[in-house]
């Protein structure tokens, strides 16, 4: 594992749009596995920056998100699909018929995992998968449990998860509870992995995934298997991990 300590979140930002920007340009038709959320905004504005001054194309590359919300429509503004568009999807010359997340309206789940799950099948693999990580070690929507999940499925959000998605909703009746989730196996499968991490408050939870024993309990910490991990963190969220 490659680990990039950033100063703060906007060196954070700008070292993990670097390595995507490096990927895409090494590999125009790449094939990028994107995440949401609050931590990879501000690698998105950077690479917006980039494309802006003609140091990025993104007009071959093909992205899938990691999930979905399941029954909020695209135009409501916590939809992942309205926040990839809001944040890179309509700010790059990417092709949005090449930008794929699940369909958090198909209300029929299985339905709806086995048609994303062969749509990332039959593209063949991600190159770079984005990952953040959440405050309980989830990946995607890969919350704790007995076991891992390898296909795209339907998950019940935990508490914990619900509470900390509380702040972008108007009451915790509006939070969703269910969400649409790419599998640990697509995860796994990318030929490279990058996960951003910030703030103090993911210190505990960096420590445990990355330098912890591997466990369903902590999802995250089966990236410590992957070949080709880069994690790019802050100095508040690396400040557990002594030595670094
Ligand atoms: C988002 C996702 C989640 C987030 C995680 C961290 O697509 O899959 O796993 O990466 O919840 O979220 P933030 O960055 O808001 O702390």
């Amino acid at each position: 594992m490659r680990i990039y300590k950033a100063k703060d979140y906007k060196d954070m930002s700008r070292k993990a749009a670097n390595i995507i920007s490096a990927q895409v340009i090494s590999k125009p038709d790449s094939i990028l596995g994107l995440a949401t959320g609050s931590t990879p905004i501000g690698t998105y504005d950077q690479l917006v920056e980039w494309y802006n001054k003609g140091d990025i194309d993104f007009s071959e590359v093909t992205t899938v998100n990691l999930d979905e919300y399941k029954g909020l429509e695209r135009t409501n503004d916590q939809s992942y699909y309205y926040f990839m568009h809001k944040h890179l999807f309509d700010r790059v010359n990417i092709r949005q018929e090449r930008t794929f997340i699940p369909n958090g309206m198909n209300m029929n789940a299985e339905e709806e995992c086995a048609r994303y799950q062969k749509l990332i099948d039959d593209l063949g693999g991600i190159d770079l998968q984005l990952l953040g990580l959440g405050h309980n070690g989830h990946i995607g929507f890969n919350e704790p449990g007995e076991a891992l999940e390898k296909d795209v499925h339907c998950v019940d959000l935990t508490e914990n998860t619900i509470e900390a998605n509380r702040r972008f909703f108007d009451s915790i009746d509006d939070v969703p509870r269910q969400a649409y989730t790419m599998g640990i196996k697509s995860i796994m499968h990318a030929k490279k992995i990058l996960v951003v991490v910030s703030g103090e408050d993911k210190a505990d939870i960096l420590k445990e995934s990355f330098f912890g024993k591997v466990t369903s309990k902590v999802p995250a910490s089966i990236l410590q298997l992957h070949p080709y991990v880069t994690l790019v963190a802050d100095e508040a969220a690396l400040s557990k991990c002594e030595g670094l």
